[in-house]
């Protein structure tokens, strides 16, 4: 879901629009907007996609306006109608509010207000913030301090902006736990929860920080704290490549980010390399190399395929530099009061920087007293804010939902954290040499396996119509097999698992018949014949199988439907080229199926609630 406000001196609602239309990503199930139109407040809702919303609004001269705010919505509370989307307004419809995040007492407020009389319209949590302002402003001289109040009794999460006829030229931004980003320009400033929304008019920004409250006129701002101390604004400058939010040639974002690859890793790689020494540097973070020495175990926490890189992580850090690591689920990591001993480094890695659930464990690691680092691709965001130092992957925006060049550039970035722990232990230099060197060959092997779209559409055409399908791999390829089955999942809305090869004959092998596509990877590493075998298994029940190698031997073309053969590298670094194939299946098949590629149903490109 995002957030997107504009006040100036131009004709607010169709720059917020547009805003919108850049945050459909993120989460598209109903929109609204707010408008103060000769000093009344209007408000448009629609649900569907932004274009609705624009198709849904009066003739221009009877809703321009210089204030507006706008809101797309990904359910949380109440279903997707109209009614639940934002703007929610109080109950004199003078005052009303877009807000990301969650009000967890709210069922408490909601009972209190409505004995006061208050008429709630939704069943949103949102509504009771637009309802409590109204409360506190009988009592209160302005806005801004009913606001204040508002705030004092609300418990959760919230990016939250307020506008309102009483105070018709400005606009109220507040946050905790979900961001806020105000854009200064000139004669005009702009507020969004996601710097996209807003870089094609400005790359000058301010992050708005927890418990500040921000009052934007087309003049500037003036931010406080909640007991109402001045903040001096830090204005940070974006550097954004607008094309990045561009399809250019291609069909759909995800097929871009796909093609793209070759170039994000290198990006993520380029300038990380300490070729003399044959090993990596990973100078953001922050921690001296012989405090790097030290550790003695590493927990990676994120979530979705994020969750997936860190798997491949763990494999790989265990494997060249014998450390033990925890790869963890973050929504899970975060309650079971984890065990952090000393000498442990915990990484969160997420692509948005936003996740709530990845924040929360952050923070939970943080009150432990423990080291907490970052990978995270969307520069400034609170966790990359909140660690103690990290890396940024470098990936540029990645617009479609279904996660493809962030993941290969967050699994880059744990393999150059696998060469430096690794060059600090076991590994010796003809060896770190010999991993910078097949790291720097991934992209032009990637170019390689981008030229086998065509034939990976075929195949995809032969599976298009399954309803269920198997992922195998083993080792490290395992992680790559789960991430195949989640890119098929979640933009084809076939049902798909990822398993370990071996662990298909203790149960799903009574799934399998002529109907059930199996996905195998089938790389040539020490693990090959027993890869091999897992799969006679299953050609041996009907399998219909599609194996990604490395080398097309008879005696793979003997069981296999459909052979993807791809180029080798290093085993600890041939998830990077074998989930490319994996990726464009997913892809074609959603495409060959007529699905929403970008924004597949029910989903969000970033969820920044529990
Ligand atoms: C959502 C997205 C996924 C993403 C996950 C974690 O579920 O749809 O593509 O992998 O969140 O997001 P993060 O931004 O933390 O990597």
């Amino acid at each position: 879901m995002g957030i997107v406000g504009y006040v100036g001196h131009r004709n607010a609602l169709p720059i917020v629009i547009e805003a919108l239309k850049r945050l459909e990503y993120r989460g598209y199930d109903s929109s609204g907007c707010g408008i103060i139109h000769d000093g009344k407040l209007q408000i448009y809702k629609k649900t569907g996609k932004i274009v609705e919303l624009e198709r849904s609004l009066p003739e221009p001269n009877s809703c321009d306006g210089n204030v507006a705010i706008g809101h797309t919505r990904w359910a949380t509370h109440g279903g997707p109608t109209e009614i639940n989307s934002h703007p929610h307004a109080d109950c004199t419809g003078t005052l009303a509010v877009v807000h990301n995040g969650i009000i967890d007492n709210y069922q408490l407020l909601k009972q209190r207000l409505e004995k006061l009389g208050h008429i709630f319209k939704s069943d949103t949590d949102t509504e009771v913030i637009a309802h409590l302002i109204e409360q506190y402003r009988k009592t209160t001289d302005n806005i801004e301090d009913a606001i204040r109040e508002a705030l004092k009794a609300i418990e959760g999460t919230y990016g939250l902006v307020v506008i309102s006829e009483d105070d018709p030229d400005r606009l109220f931004c507040v946050r905790k736990g979900s961001p806020i980003i105000i854009g200064v320009s000139e004669k005009e400033m702009f507020v969004t929860s996601d710097v996209n929304a807003i870089v094609s008019h400005t790359s000058r920004v301010v992050y708005l920080q927890d418990h500040e409250m921000a009052v934007i006129s087309k003049d500037g701002m003036n931010i406080t704290t909640m007991d109402k101390t001045h903040v001096d604004p830090l204005i940070s400058t974006v550097d954004w490549d607008i094309s990045a939010i561009d399809k250019g040639e291609y069909k759909h974002f995800m097929l871009k980010e796909i093609f793209e690859q070759p170039t994000t890793i290198a990006n993520g790689f380029r300038t990380r390399i300490n070729e003399e020494l044959c090993t990596a540097r990973l100078g953001g973070l922050n921690l001296p190399m012989s405090e790097l020495r030290k550790i003695k175990q590493i927990h990676l926490v994120a979530c979705g395929t994020s969750y997936h890189a860190a798997m491949i992580g763990k494999y790989m850090i265990e494997d060249m530099a014998r450390i033990p690591v925890y790869a963890d689920i973050a929504s899970e990591y975060r309650y079971r009061n984890p065990i952090i001993p000393d000498d442990t480094l915990v990484f969160v890695i997420s692509q948005s920087g936003e996740t709530a659930d990845t924040l929360a464990a952050l923070r939970e690691v943080k009150a432990k007293g423990a080291n907490v680092l970052g990978i995270t691709n969307v520069v400034g965001s609170t966790i990359a804010r909140e660690t103690d130092g990290g890396t940024y992957i470098h990936a540029g925006s990645e617009i479609g939902v279904a996660s493809t060049k962030a993941f290969t550039s967050q699994v880059t970035i744990l393999t150059l954290l696998s060469i430096l722990l690794a060059r600090q232990r076991s590994l010796n230099p003809i060896q770190g040499y010999e991993y910078i060197n097949e790291l720097k060959k991934i992209p032009e092997k990637i170019e390689e396996i981008l030229k086998k779209n065509d034939k990976i559409r075929k195949i995809a055409a032969s599976i298009k119509d399954s309803t269920n399908a198997l992922y195998l791999g083993r080792g490290i390829n395992y992680p790559v097999a789960l991430e195949g089955a989640l890119k098929l999942k979640e933009i084809s809305y076939i049902h798909a698992e990822g398993y370990p090869a071996a662990e298909v004959k203790h149960g799903p092998i009574a799934l399998i018949d002529e109907h059930m596509p199996v996905v195998a990877i089938a790389t040539h590493d020490a693990l090959f014949e027993k890869v091999y075998t897992n799969l006679q298994e299953v050609k041996a029940r009907g399998a219909k199988l599609i194996i990604i190698t490395t080398k097309e031997t008879p005696e793979l073309r003997e069981i296999a439907e459909h052979l993807i053969c791809i180029p080798d590298t290093l085993s600890n670094l041939q998830p990077l080229l074998n989930v490319i194939p994996l990726q464009l299946l997913a892809y074609h098949v959603a495409d060959l199926r007529n699905l929403d590629v970008d924004q597949p149903r029910n989903l969000a490109k970033s969820v920044t609630v529990d």
